[in-house]
């Protein structure tokens, strides 16, 4: 047990952190430190002082975070506290204990202006709250050390657990709901599956401290990947294609990652 790289993950209750629980499981050559937000409040300098005092853990996987799109419009000061000031000071500590922050990002750091997959060396420029927050937060982690790392992620789902599309799709289509989806938001739908592997992946190899995208393969909009969802499970009800209503939050219309950086 002693010898063990001791991994510290935040958020443990949210859909990727139940997912790298799992994960977990696989992988008992780490020390693996869990904590709910119960346990371990980001925005609480004090808590985080402490827990990484006691812990000094070789990494910290930040999945803590303000992600609600819509309410952030609503609640700007508590998302920038959880997404800013708190992934900064987090990331602030963490270099002072010398451990690698591994903090998630989002596509949502773009304004889905561009028509062909964002790669990590583009240019930020969120088109709502909780985009600004996020690009605000991954610019001041980054700053604070060198080898701290920033993955993005976007659509992200589990099939198993959490509030996602995915689940959501599923849950309608099972209770025989019929589906008005929007077809003019393009991204890339990621699973937790993926991204759990490719956290582990990033701590084995170690590269260099920067950003990375993780994003699945397919290029396609909500109403897409809900005709992938209904194929997957062998389920019929009528899906209707529709356009983002004017009144939604501001969404990038294209916000598909680039995967193309290996390590
Ligand atoms: N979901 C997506 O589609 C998506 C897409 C791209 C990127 N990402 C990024 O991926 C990461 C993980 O997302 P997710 O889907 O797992 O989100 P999630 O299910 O909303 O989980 C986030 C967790 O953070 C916790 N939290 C919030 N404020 C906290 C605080 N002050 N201290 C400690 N914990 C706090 C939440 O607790 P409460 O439930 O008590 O609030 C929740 O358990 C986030 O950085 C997100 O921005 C997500």
């Amino acid at each position: 047990m002693k010898n063990k790289p001791i991994i510290l993950v935040t958020g443990a209750a949210g859909q990727l952190g139940v997912s790298l629980q799992e994960e977990a499981k696989n992988h008992p050559h780490y020390q693996w430190h869990f904590y709910k937000r119960k346990d371990l409040d980001i925005t609480k300098p004090d808590e985080v002082e402490r827990v990484l005092e006691e812990l000094r853990p070789t990494f910290c996987i930040n999945t803590a975070a303000y992600t609600n799109v819509k309410q952030a419009e609503f609640e700007k000061q508590e998302a920038r506290l959880v997404n800013v000031t708190a992934a900064a000071h987090l990331a602030k500590i963490c270099a002072y204990y010398n451990t690698q922050l591994i903090h998630l990002s989002t596509d949502y750091v773009f304004d889905g202006a561009q028509a062909h997959p964002y790669t990590e060396d583009d240019r930020p420029q969120p088109v709502n709250h909780y985009g600004k927050t996020k690009a605000e937060g991954e610019a001041l982690v980054l700053a604070e050390s060198e080898n701290h790392y920033v993955v993005r992620t976007a659509w992200l789902y589990a099939s198993t657990h959490g509030h996602n599309f995915y689940r959501s799709i599923l849950n309608k289509a099972t209770a025989g709901e019929s589906l008005q989806v929007v077809n003019d938001q393009v991204g890339t739908p990621t699973s937790t599956t993926q991204l759990c592997a490719y956290l582990l992946r990033l701590i084995e190899k170690q590269p260099p401290g920067g950003i990375y995208h993780c994003a699945g393969e397919t290029i396609q909009s909500w109403y897409g990947f809900a005709k992938d969802i209904l194929k997957a499970h062998q389920l019929e009800v009528p899906l209707e294609e529709i356009r983002t209503p004017s009144t939604e939050v501001k969404r990038p219309r294209f916000s598909a990652l680039s995967t193309t950086k290996r390590f």
